[in-house]
C-alpha cells in the first residue's frame, strides 16, 4: 500500500512540528511548509531518518501563488495529497478591543482566517481530483469561547471554525473530509509570546487549567494523526478539543 503523504503549514515549530514527526512516525511522507529555509531543512533532515521521504517548500500562508505552489509541489514530487494540515497561526498583538488597529486585525486575520481559507482552496482543488483526501485545520479553544485581551485572535479561530464546517459540508459528498483540532493552551513559542515571556505567567497559567497543566504539542500531534488519517474515516465538519478539559466547563 502507498504511504499517506501529507503536507503541513507552519511545520517547522510547535504543534505543526510535532506533528510532522508524529505523521513520520505513523509511516507517513511527509512535505513541510514555513518560512524559514535553514529550519526547514533541518526538519526534513529529522523526518528522512525517520523513514519519511520528506521535503521542504517554503511557504507563506497569505500569499495565494506561494500556496498554489506548495500544493502543486507536492502532487509533482509524490503523484498526490492525502491530508493536510493547516496549522500556520499567529497570536497577533493581544490587548483590549480598544487597542486594536486596522493593522493588528489584518496581521491576525490574514495568517490565521486568509491563509486557511487559500489553504483549503488549493488542496481542496488536488483533492477533488481524487475524490479522497482530509484536511485538518487547527483551530483553537479560543475558536469556541472568548477571551478577554485576545478578541481579535479568539475571532479569527472562531473564523476557522466557520470555514471548517462550510467546506466539509461543500466536499462531503467528494470523498473529502474537513475538520479541526481545537487545542487548548499548549506549551510551544506562542505561548511563550502569549505570557509576555514571562516564566511564572506561562506557569500560572497551567495552573489554573482543568488539568493543572499545560498541553504539549505531542499530545495536540496525536490527535492530528488520527483525524487526519483513515481512522476517523466517518468524521466530517467537526471541531475536537484537546484542550485539557479548559472549555468543559
Ligand atoms: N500554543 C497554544 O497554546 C495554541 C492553542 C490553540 C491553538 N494554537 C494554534 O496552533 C497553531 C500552531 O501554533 P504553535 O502553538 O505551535 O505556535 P508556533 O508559533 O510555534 O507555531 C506557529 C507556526 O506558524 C508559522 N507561521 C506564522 N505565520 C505564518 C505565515 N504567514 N506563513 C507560514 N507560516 C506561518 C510560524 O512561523 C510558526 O512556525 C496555530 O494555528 C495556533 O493558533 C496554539
Amino acid at each position: 500500500m502507498n504511504k499517506p503523504v501529507v503536507l503541513i503549514t507552519g511545520a517547522l515549530t510547535g504543534i505543526g512540528r510535532a506533528s510532522a514527526l508524529a505523521f513520520a512516525r505513523a509511516g507517513a511522507d511527509v512535505v513541510v511548509s514555513g518560512r524559514n529555509p535553514e529550519q526547514g531543512q533541518a526538519l526534513v533532515g529529522e523526518l528522512r531518518k525517520l523513514g519519511s521521504e520528506s521535503e521542504f517548500v517554503q511557504t507563506d500562508v497569505r500569499i495565494d501563488s506561494e500556496v498554489r505552489n506548495l500544493v502543486d509541489t507536492t502532487v509533482k514530487r509524490f503523484g498526490r495529497l492525502d491530508a493536510a494540515v493547516n496549522n500556520a497561526g499567529t497570536e497577533g498583538t493581544p490587548g483590549a478591543v480598544t487597542e486594536q488597529t486596522e493593522a493588528s486585525y489584518a496581521a491576525t486575520f490574514d495568517t490565521n482566517v486568509l491563509g486557511v481559507l487559500l489553504s483549503m482552496k488549493h488542496e481542496l482543488r488536488v483533492m477533488q481530483e481524487k475524490g479522497s483526501g482530509s484536511i485538518v485545520n487547527i483551530s483553537s479553544a479560543y475558536g469556541k469561547v472568548g477571551a478577554a485581551g485576545a478578541s481579535v485572535y479568539v475571532a479569527s479561530k472562531h473564523a476557522v471554525e466557520g470555514l471548517t464546517k462550510s467546506a466539509a459540508l461543500e466536499v462531503a459528498a467528494s470523498g473529502i473530509r474537513v475538520n479541526a483540532i481545537a487545542p487548548g493552551p499548549i506549551d510551544t513559542g506562542m505561548l511563550d509570546r502569549f505570557t509576555g515571556g514571562n516564566a511564572k505567567a506561562k506557569a500560572d497559567f497551567g495552573a489554573a487549567m482543568p488539568m493543572k497543566r499545560l498541553g504539549t504539542g505531542e499530545e495536540i500531534a496525536e490527535a492530528v494523526v488520527f483525524v487526519a488519517l483513515g481512522k476517523a474515516a466517518f468524521m466530517t465538519g467537526q471541531s475536537l478539543s484537546v484542550d485539557g478539559g479548559v472549555t468543559a466547563g
